[in-house]
């Protein structure tokens, strides 16, 4: 059989070893793989090169990704959907594998309808992609903003500051609630619980008038944060929170977004592991014949749903895990000085 594979979207951590594991697992089975560079753009401009073990040693480890990436969807752009097609055929490809979040797995769905038989595997740091629990990436982002997190905290106590971090995740707060409460965050604002910023400030001020010299608010990039949208001109969500809590406190405040550094290095054991395990189920998925397929995590194992699914929307936070996150700090009243 011949793969074609690509990733798309937002990189990650976990990229080049899940390459590393479809290109073995392939070869293994007397395939062939083709990688495309820069996501479906790839395929569109026939930019493939067969990929053995021989380019892909060493990678199990790096960041990002050997092949490139895009955000580029074929069926956006006039003939994307007919290019794809073409290639696949002159390519003499069975199936191309995707590794893509919510915007390229969308993508995919939209290619298997022109009949190019698809498996996805997920991949985003904000680990929101429907049908699994985790993506490829996510363990690695929530490391890093836990470590920038603890950071932040010694700093901030030594200046008796109220400091802001702002992590990625525009309609998911995933990453905002696991590397706050890893990182003993003192409050976490995401985008599926509203946060009144009134409310947090005075909460906050409760916290200081109970001993406590500095705090750590965590934000998510597209935080429900209501009032303080209405701060005027501020860049991001986190600079708009920072704002508005330092005129509501008093509080000398200052404000870290941790951007892409999110999507960098190295990827921890964990996301080595997942993308090892999805690569490899998807060379058999592909070799089983089940394609227009997204595999997905459920408990410790993988399993294999329909492409369909990513069309689901986006899986948000679930209400009790919300809670729970907010559980040890001020959004919840304990605002003890000894909470981290
Ligand atoms: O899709 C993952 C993500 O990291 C989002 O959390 C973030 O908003 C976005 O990518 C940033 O994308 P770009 O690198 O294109 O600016």
């Amino acid at each position: 059989m011949r793969l074609g594979l690509l990733t798309g979207g937002g990189d990650c951590p976990g990229l080049n070893a899940a390459i590393r594991a479809i290109v073995r697992a392939a070869e293994a089975a007397g395939d062939e793989v083709i990688g495309f560079h820069h996501g479906w753009r790839g395929v569109v401009d026939e930019e493939g090169a067969p990929l053995t073990s021989e380019e892909t040693k060493g990678i199990l480890q790096s960041g990002g990704t050997i092949l490139g990436t895009a955000r580029y969807h074929p069926h956006e752009h006039e003939g994307g959907l007919d290019a794809v097609v073409k290639t696949v055929r002159s390519r003499r490809l069975d199936a191309v594998v995707v590794l893509g979040g919510d915007g390229t797995l969308d993508a995919s769905v939209a290619v298997a309808d022109s009949g190019v038989p698809v498996v996805g595997i997920p991949k985003t740091i904000d680990n929101d992609v429907p049908g699994t629990e985790r993506c490829i990436g996510f363990d690695t982002a929530v490391s890093t903003a836990a470590d920038a997190i603890d950071r932040v905290h010694t700093t901030g106590e030594s200046h008796d500051r109220l400091m802001v971090v702002e992590v990625m995740g525009r309609v998911a707060g995933w990453l905002a609630v696991h590397s706050g409460v890893a990182a003993g965050a003192d409050a976490i604002c995401t985008p599926e619980e509203a946060t009144d910023v009134a409310e947090l400030a005075a909460a906050l001020r409760e916290r200081h008038d109970a001993g406590s010299s500095s705090s750590v608010v965590v934000v998510a990039e597209g935080a429900d944060v209501g009032s303080a949208e209405s701060t005027p001109a501020l860049p991001t969500t986190g600079a708009r929170v920072a704002a508005a809590l330092e005129a509501l406190t008093g509080f000398e405040t200052r404000l870290t977004v941790l951007g892409h550094i999110q999507r960098g290095g190295s990827p921890v054991a964990s996301d080595r592991w997942l993308a090892t395990q999805l690569g490899i189920e998807a060379v058999d998925a592909v070799r089983a014949g089940c394609t227009r397929t997204l595999l997905g995590i459920q408990g410790e194992h993988a399993v294999r749903l329909p492409l369909d699914v990513v069309t689901s929307g986006p899986r948000l936070v679930p209400p009790l895990v919300l809670r729970l996150a907010r559980r040890l700090t001020v959004h919840s009243g304990a605002g003890s000085p000894a909470s981290r």
